[in-house]
């Protein structure tokens, strides 16, 4: 029986691989794609998930559901990363366009429609989770659980000194999701930051002729000179496929409960995860967090799903 899942997510070249293991692999069912505002800007974000499966065209169609606004006032994107367009600037046309509902909304109604058996994996920052659980009451008993990219163990930020980017998108509901009463996992960036990728990735993308060859060839490249260009590294990072081999691949991560929280103030840390790391304290784990992955083999394990 496949894993029903529902991705929410910021297209954004990493989800954009992420998406292509997910939608091909036999053992995940993708109810829906949920977009949400991160990488890029809500609309876009949502146009994204919608040119992202027309052109790896999956043997199942899940739901999409439309992006909204955040609420924080700091928010700012990842274009310098993903390119104008959140593609690569690659320049896809959209064919269709659906009556969509948002995605807060689909994440409420097909949790409830199957109580327990939807998993959330969260590759964006948390908005549509935290509206879902403000929206339902009952979306908290209703979920499976929750695997979320994002956060820092260690501190070390990706889009400030201390905050990893899908936190520091929107802070309050990641506190919020953080404190829900759910099965939660955390993938954080000490962990996906590892797991690094050289150009000779390309080279083992699927064949052209395939519709994951012919997308990934596509946009991949980008993320390349952006890393370049803009971080100095020659290798890239694909955080969420990375978080998505935890659902495929548990045993290639080790995790640990940890009880995490995250600043919503601060002028130097709004949106950082912290852990309560003090020795002997009786704080309630509220996470698992994966502390060690076998970075070799889930590189290796990337590169296989998208070739199957
Ligand atoms: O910090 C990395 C995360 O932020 C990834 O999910 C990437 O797609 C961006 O959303
Ligand atoms: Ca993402």
């Amino acid at each position: 029986m496949a894993r029903r899942i529902i991705l929410d997510c910021d297209p954004g070249i990493d989800d954009s691989v992420a998406l292509s293991i997910a939608l091909f692999h036999k053992s995940l069912d993708v109810v829906a794609i949920t977009a949400v505002e991160g990488n890029v800007p809500a609309e876009l974000a949502t146009k994204n998930v919608q040119t992202v499966v027309e052109q790896l065209d999956p043997p199942r169609l899940p739901r999409i559901g439309v992006a909204t606004r955040n609420d924080n006032s700091d928010y700012r994107d990842a274009c310098f990363i993903h390119g104008r367009d959140g593609l690569g600037e690659v320049g896809f046309v959209m064919a269709g366009h659906h009556q969509r509902h948002q995605s807060e909304k689909i994440l409420c109604d097909e949790v409830r429609a199957a109580p327990g058996e939807i998993d959330i994996v969260c590759l964006g920052p948390l908005t549509n989770v935290a509206r879902a659980i403000q929206r339902d009451p009952h979306f908290i008993e209703n979920v499976g659980e929750i695997v979320m990219m994002g956060g820092s163990f260690n501190g070390i930020g990706n889009i400030t000194q201390t905050a990893e980017f899908n936190i520091h998108c929107d802070p309050e509901s990641a506190r919020e999701v953080f404190h829900a009463p759910i099965k939660k996992t955390l993938i954080p960036l000490d962990i996906t930051s590892q797991v690094q990728f050289s150009l000779s990735f390309i080279d083992q993308l699927p064949e052209e002729s395939t519709s994951v060859g012919s997308f990934l060839r596509n946009v991949l490249p980008y993320l390349f000179r952006s890393y370049h260009q803009q971080l100095g590294q020659e290798t890239v990072q694909i955080h969420d496929a990375i978080a998505l081999l935890q659902l495929l691949e548990p045993e290639l991560f080790e995790l640990e409960a940890w009880a995490g929280d995250v600043e919503v103030k601060g002028q130097l840390t709004r949106g950082m995860t912290v852990f309560e790391k003090r020795q002997g304290r009786k704080t309630s784990h509220n996470l698992e967090v994966a502390r060690v992955v076998d970075a070799s083999a889930a590189r290796q394990a990337v590169i296989k799903y998208l070739n199957r």
